[in-house]
């Protein structure tokens, strides 16, 4: 049908919307770097206990806030609660970003921070990781003498698992002046590794975090920005009155206070992490050291047809062969057995060609 609705040309221009994968239930799930084994049950039991006047309810964040805060390590002013991570990164568009404006992230990583620059019509300057994953520091400080608005660093990155030394961030945030520096810590848990304390030292800096990976609730979608109050206040500004529902509240207080459980799965998850890289390269994979919960891996010529192979055995990555080359993909680490069907059909087909990809 022909419109002339007054649509903005910043989405006119975009060309795509990929709708996310659907179907995934009851398949082995390696493609959205999820807790694969679930949440635990005292988050389900805080759920279930959640009244009906307090569904039919606004929700109220003073109480929750300072709850969550307390957990985290920081005071409630330096804290923003969101509706998931990909929301906390929307809202810097909203504080910051006038169209036409640039951003600053280094490729690849998180689609989202592309994803929201383009529907904000903002110039997006682009660095990137080399071939062997190394972040390029040197590109970075020179790109932010142009003064992007924001600069998007997942840390560690997503898909490459790589980490920025915590020295080389902090010539980041020496050298950003006035643009605000996000780094997503979206796997912090995993990789043990934060720069939050120094939010009292920088007002230029926004730490990201995500209750969907290591505490297991993607589903009900919480994430957090944390920074100094007055730098924090900007984005509480641009922010809807009731961005997060109750029930996330709730699951995320239970999962902090039951801490223990996430210390578990992740612990676990970083053995088996490192159990799966060593077989992968056994089969002669190239495999990205990773301080995350997946994996960036190089199966060369015969990566397309093998990821073929894993659909058909209901095993789900996610490829990256459109933007890195034929045989790349990220690839969840989930529970033990989930790795070992996964070792199963990926010896079975290298075993066609001498028990090795090349
Ligand atoms: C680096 C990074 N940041 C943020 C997110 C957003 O997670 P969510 O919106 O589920 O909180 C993800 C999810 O994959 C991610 O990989």
């Amino acid at each position: 049908m022909k419109t002339r609705l007054p649509v903005r040309q910043a989405i006119l221009d975009r060309q795509t919307y990929d709708a996310p994968a659907e179907g995934r239930e009851g398949k082995i799930r390696l493609d959205f770097n999820e807790n694969t084994s679930g949440c635990s049950e005292a988050v389900r039991r805080a759920i279930a206990k959640i009244s009906a006047k307090n569904l039919a309810m606004y929700p109220e964040y003073a109480q929750p806030t300072k709850r969550i805060a307390r957990h985290l390590g920081v005071r409630p002013a330096e804290l923003l609660l969101t509706n998931g991570g990909d929301d906390a990164l929307r809202v810097f568009f909203d504080t910051f970003v006038e169209p036409s404006s640039s951003i600053l992230i280094c490729e690849p990583t998180f689609p989202m921070y592309r994803y929201y620059a383009e529907i904000a019509g903002a110039k997006i300057d682009t660095l990137r990781y080399d071939s062997s994953m190394k972040f390029p520091l040197v590109d970075a400080l020179v790109a932010l003498r142009k003064k992007p608005r924001v600069f998007f660093l997942a840390n560690p990155n997503n898909p490459t698992g790589t980490l920025v030394p915590a020295q080389e961030i902090r010539a980041i945030l020496q050298a950003a002046g006035d643009t605000a520096v996000v780094i997503d810590e979206a796997y912090a848990e995993f990789s043990g590794a934060t720069v939050l304390p120094w939010i009292r030292t920088f007002p230029n800096l926004f730490v990201v975090r995500t209750f969907s990976k290591a505490a297991g609730l993607a589903s009900l979608r919480l994430g957090a920005v944390m920074a100094h109050p007055d730098s924090l206040a900007f984005l509480r500004r641009a922010m809807p009155p009731f961005p997060v529902n109750l029930a996330a509240m709730v699951a995320a207080e239970a999962a902090l206070s039951e801490g223990s459980a996430i210390k578990k799965y992740v612990r676990a998850t970083v053995r088996v992490r490192t159990e799966f890289a060593k077989e992968l390269s056994r089969l002669g994979v190239t495999v990205f050291p990773s301080a995350g919960n997946f994996l960036l891996a190089d199966f060369g010529a015969q990566g397309p047809a093998l990821f073929a192979a894993l659909a058909k055995s209901g095993i789900l990555v996610r490829e990256r062969t459109k933007d890195m080359g034929a045989g790349f993909v990220r690839i969840t680490i989930g529970s033990k057995p989930e790795m070992k069907r996964f070792q199963q059909v990926a010896k079975r087909f290298a075993a066609k060609s001498g028990g090795k990809f090349s």
